[in-house]
């Protein structure tokens, strides 16, 4: 077993290059149950997993709790909608009564950067960043790593390009750190008003012309423009934005011919992806998907399976 050294997944930087390597060979012999017709492994029988999103979610959320389900886990989840967080109740009190209630790992998203880890040091369980604020979201860049490894057959080497809002996009800061660390080259792309100026110890080339930053590379990843984050203020038109950094057909010529698309989802159609069908056998926009769930189940059996609690100050 490739077992991790932390009790949580906060951030991409809690894991080793070694460590990343053992979730994908577990995460792939955990893939080949989707083609059973019993899908599920005894790994994680008698755990709980509790699922709490404060924002929304379609495929972490339930991605997480088929993951957790194909381990034998009891899967809880809860929408803060409806909640006693609507009540007014503190996030540290939620935590800790569903602490209290016998969960082994919780699974949490949130507006505020920072909370998994202000959690983690205050209970007993496992936690998982599920993204928070425009921190991080380790597994859906462990996810996109993967779904790259795949596709390419190795990570080295390659020449990624992650274009559009990498200012608002917790997902671009976990796969340029993660990349980074696999010896993949990061080109950011996009206008200058969505590309962070404090860029810190990234060490990623910037591009503000579409065809020349994708030129030459093996990966495209286009993100989402964050509307619901008033993203469209740093924009002139969402029409103008579509018309200079969406992928299309036609700008992919100028990347390499066996280039691999991604997008982390969900996909505003018509502005950052455009014509999908028309570079279908380039998509790996479902394969993330797919991938995700081996990723997930990897992630909880490697923190959940030993016996291990987490480490906080309960
Ligand atoms: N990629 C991603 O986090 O998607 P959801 O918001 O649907 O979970």
């Amino acid at each position: 077993m490739d077992a991790l050294r932390t009790p949580h997944l906060l951030t991409v930087s809690d894991l080793t290059p070694g460590e990343m390597e053992g979730i994908f060979r577990t995460a792939d012999s955990f893939l080949d149950l989707s083609s059973r017709t019993v899908k599920k492994v005894p790994s994680l029988r008698g755990k709980t997993v509790v699922n709490l999103f404060y924002e929304p979610s379609t495929r972490t959320r339930t991605s997480f709790e088929i993951a957790a389900k194909r381990l034998s886990a009891d899967v809880i989840n809860i929408t803060t909608s409806q909640s006693s967080v609507v009540k007014g109740e503190s996030l540290l009190d939620t935590v800790r009564t569903i602490e209290a209630l016998g969960a082994d790992g919780v699974v949490i998203r949130h507006p505020a950067s920072g909370v998994p880890e202000w959690i983690s040091r205050r209970v007993g369980c496992h936690v998982i960043n599920a993204g928070d604020g425009l921190h991080e979201h380790p597994t859906q860049a462990l996810l996109d790593l993967f779904t790259i490894q795949k596709r390419k057959g190795r990570l080295k080497g390659l020449r990624v390009a992650i274009v559009g809002d990498i200012l608002h996009s917790r997902v671009a800061r976990s796969n340029i750190r993660a990349m980074s660390l696999m010896g993949i080259s990061v080109r950011l792309v996009g206008p200058p008003t969505l590309i962070p100026k404090d860029r810190g110890d990234w060490n990623a080339e910037v591009f503000h012309d579409l065809r020349e930053g994708i030129s030459d590379c093996d990966v495209v990843m286009a993100l989402r423009l964050q509307l619901e984050r008033a993203t469209a203020n740093y924009i002139p038109s969402l029409k103008e934005y579509a018309k200079f950094y969406g992928i299309s057909p036609s700008v992919l010529q100028s990347a390499r011919p066996d280039v691999l698309v991604l997008h982390p989802g969900p996909i505003n159609r018509g502005i950052e992806i455009q014509d999908e069908e028309g570079f279908r056998e380039h998509s790996g926009i479902l394969d993330q998907v797919h991938f995700g769930v081996g990723i997930r189940m990897a992630v909880l059996y490697l923190l959940m399976a030993g016996g291990n609690k987490g480490e906080g100050n309960a």
